[in-house]
């Protein structure tokens, strides 16, 4: 062998050991809002993984598992983009995960190929997402498909008018889209949609707009967080309870974490969601110990907990899947069908839209035993897809 190819096959053997490492750390870059007005929702994802590796072990086939985690306090894609950046080429990590909202994933998916890096999303939940690149895997929700069942529900309930009033962004317009379509091919009616900015937090305007509408009932998403708090506040506040119009959500709009700030006010508003911390099953049991006791009590768990959870779980397969090599499309081909249960109940990974397929609850806020409200799953959707709605 000439020296110039000695060093050409030197150099080859050094990349493949950097890539192909065994006993080594494989970092996972995980993007949150953990300061400011959406840090517990945040929290709530630190509390899902940790959980996942306090019962899972910290380690996969022999590669210890390091955790880096980075705040991205409000929807913010320029800054969401440098923070992968960042992840993939400073701190090498080989998978990204977490991104709570929809634009700052939008503004990640572009990188991913390029960095041969999957990224799994624990909760932005725009459908179009997942259009974007055939390196993002979903274990959260989509307002699409916790919204669809609530259209049928609401005709079954004597509902005939809506008033929608969304936040003004993909998951909200999405919630829209998605409600008007099943309310009215169960044979309802939208009579006037509303789009809130999302930053607005003065609600008796849009109170106002529902109670001259004449609607029986308010169909609203915002993202959970202090503005949703703030909206069910003003709803229970501004006398539109009172006066009989219904109120129909998905679940983002009574985590488990706001509840005792609404107090009875929330008694029986209606849901539908992926998740309840009250679910009933040894899985969730599981969960719920684990993850109450890592986020600091069980009044502050929520939904973003077991998105974070099952996330962990896709990327530890990934990694089984790859034995520590970073090969992205091989990381996510191996995780197209998987199928496991979930805190929240069977789920799976739809092969072609590598968003996860999962039973939908409809919830009624109740009094439990000890006094406190909660969630009450009270029927189950089983296995329902997200419907996959075009860029909003
Ligand atoms: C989103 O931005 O996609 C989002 C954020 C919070 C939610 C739901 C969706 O509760």
């Amino acid at each position: 062998m000439s020296g110039r190819k000695l060093l050409c096959a030197a150099i080859g053997a050094l990349l493949a050991g950097s890539v192909a490492a065994s006993a080594d750390t494989i970092k996972v870059g995980i993007i949150g809002p953990f300061s400011g007005p959406f840090a517990l929702q945040g929290k709530n994802f630190q509390a899902g993984v940790e959980a996942y590796m306090a019962l899972n072990g910290k380690s996969v086939k022999g590669h210890d598992i390091e955790v880096i985690y980075r705040d991205l306090p409000a929807a913010n894609p320029q800054q969401s983009r440098a923070l992968a950046q960042e992840l993939v080429v400073k701190d090498k990590v080989q998978y990204l995960g977490g991104v709570y909202f929809t634009p700052d994933a939008m503004a990640i998916t572009p990188l991913l190929t390029q960095a041969n890096t999957p990224l799994v999303i624990f909760n932005a939940a725009t459908s179009a997402i997942m259009t974007q690149s055939p390196l993002v895997v979903r274990t959260s929700f989509t307002t699409a498909q916790t919204t669809t069942p609530l259209g049928k529900i609401a005709v079954e309930r004597g509902i005939k008018k809506v008033i929608t009033a969304v936040s003004d962004y993909g998951p909200g317009i999405d919630a829209e889209v998605a409600f008007k379509k099943a309310f009215e091919a169960a044979g309802g009616q939208v009579v006037e949609s509303v789009r809130m900015p999302l930053n607005t937090n003065d609600f008796s305007p849009i109170m106002q707009r529902v109670r001259d509408s004449k609607a029986d009932a308010v169909f609203a998403f915002l993202p959970s967080g202090p503005t949703t708090l703030g909206f069910v506040k003003a709803y229970n506040e501004t006398g539109l309870k009172q006066a009989g119009i219904k109120f129909l959500a998905p679940g983002d709009l009574t985590q488990e974490s706001d509840l005792p700030a609404l107090g009875d006010g929330a008694l029986g508003l209606l849901t539908t969601f992926h998740y309840a911390v009250s679910h009933d099953s040894p899985e969730n049991k599981k969960f719920v110990e684990a993850a109450a006791k890592a986020v600091g009590g069980i009044d502050q768990l929520s939904f973003p907990a077991v998105g974070a959870f099952d996330g962990m779980h896709v990327i530890y397969k990934m990694i089984e899947a790859t034995d520590g090599k970073q090969d992205a499309q091989k990381a996510v081909n191996a995780v197209k069908g998987l199928a496991w249960t979930s805190p929240r109940g069977p789920v799976s990974i739809d092969s072609e839209t590598r968003h996860i397929t999962e039973n939908i609850y409809l919830r009624e806020v109740a009094k439990g035993a000890d006094g406190k409200t909660y969630n009450k799953e009270i029927q189950t959707f089983p296995n329902q897809k997200d419907p996959g709605l075009p860029t909003p």
